[in-house]
């Protein structure tokens, strides 16, 4: 950018003691005519960091940590414990035995479950059951821990939206006074209540998150089949549904959309671009994504980050899963969220 002239330099520094700036001079980088992020493509390939989760077991305890967790940092914003300029990622392991402790925030969180089987998420009086490929959510402000009581490490992906709630200065958080909250209905009462396509009488939201806590991989896995039977794809997403919040049809959770893909096997996806910036986990299969100049092969577990309004195509060698998460939700409450796709152009 050109240096001022001595005379507007000399009036910008007087008014700067009085808190003001020329706005003409920060104009072009306000209002940038494309988006502008400091996000930047990246990926995490299990294999390599799997090592570190482990290691991370032996050096604390998940009561000592609170919760241990790897943070996903992109590498274009370094320190800032963020995934996408609007979102946190992270790993999260529990060894048998252990207990993460109870608390609440009100940030939102997802958890996306990577390997392991015997541990629990409680939310709220009950527990879930975690199995590879379910995504659980702990709503804003909702008592919540975790305990592994079986006998193999469990990892899981954890999505939360931190960086909104730093951004609006709205954070709060309370430790539950014992490590583990009570259980006060049995495991599965809200699938039945909420997540059989069925609701109680009378029901009314008491919230905007779902009240369905986990949407078991099973059942996920079951309806990206029979669509892929059907044959019906999409030129840049093949068969791509979007987790829902039974009671209101929306997203889960207000901040953030979670969405899951089938990618048949040869699958050659167009590209497309969005203004959220998106996290994507593999699943099942193999395959890769072009996102901008780069290519990232994935495999299962592997994660990924799309920056806002970035190409992306997705490849897949074998029939394949990919989960993925956004703030999509938010930028449609908002009215900033656009689309670029050659299907719809
Ligand atoms: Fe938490």
């Amino acid at each position: 950018m050109q240096q001022p002239n001595p005379k507007r330099r000399e009036f910008y520094e007087r008014i700067a003691r009085h808190d003001m700036a020329p706005l003409w001079e920060v104009l072009a980088a306000l209002v940038p005519p494309r988006p502008v992020t400091p996000c930047v493509p990246a990926q995490w390939k299990y294999r390599d960091v799997r090592s570190y989760l482990m290691e991370s077991g032996e050096l604390i305890t998940a009561a000592e940590a609170e919760r241990r967790v790897l943070i996903l940092e992109n590498p274009g914003m370094r320190g800032q414990s963020s995934v996408t300029h609007s979102l946190y990622a992270g790993l999260q392991l529990i060894m048998p035995g252990e207990i993460a402790p109870s608390h609440r925030h009100a940030q939102t969180a997802l958890r996306f479950v990577i390997e392991g089987t015997g541990a629990y998420t409680a939310v709220d009086g009950e527990r879930v059951t975690m199995h590879p490929g379910d995504f659980i959510i702990t709503p804003s402000w909702t008592w919540h821990d975790h305990g592994n009581p079986g006998n193999e490490p469990v990892v899981w992906l954890d999505g939360l939206d931190i960086p909104i709630v730093a951004f609006f200065d709205a954070g709060f958080m309370e430790r539950y006074p014992e490590a583990t909250q009570p259980v006060a209905r049995r495991e599965g009462d809200s699938q039945a209540r909420y997540g059989a396509n069925l609701l109680p009488l009378d029901y009314a939201p008491q919230s905007q998150t779902s009240p369905v806590f986990c949407y078991p991989y099973a059942r996920t896995r079951d309806a990206l089949e029979q669509l892929h039977r059907g044959g019906e794809l999409h030129n840049c997403h093949g068969v791509k549904l979007q987790y829902t919040n039974p009671a209101t049809g929306g997203y889960p959770m207000p901040t953030i959309g979670a969405f899951v893909q089938l990618l048949p096997r040869g699958f050659q996806g167009l590209a497309y671009r969005a203004t959220d910036a998106t996290v994507f986990c593999a699943v099942e299969g193999h395959g890769s994504t072009r996102i901008d100049d780069k290519t990232f092969e994935w495999e299962p577990h592997d994660v990924f980050v799309a920056p806002a309004w970035s190409k992306v195509s997705h490849s897949s060698s074998d029939d394949s899963v990919l989960f993925s998460f956004s703030d999509r939700p938010a930028q449609k409450a908002l009215g900033l969220w656009r689309e670029q796709c050659p299907c719809t152009d």
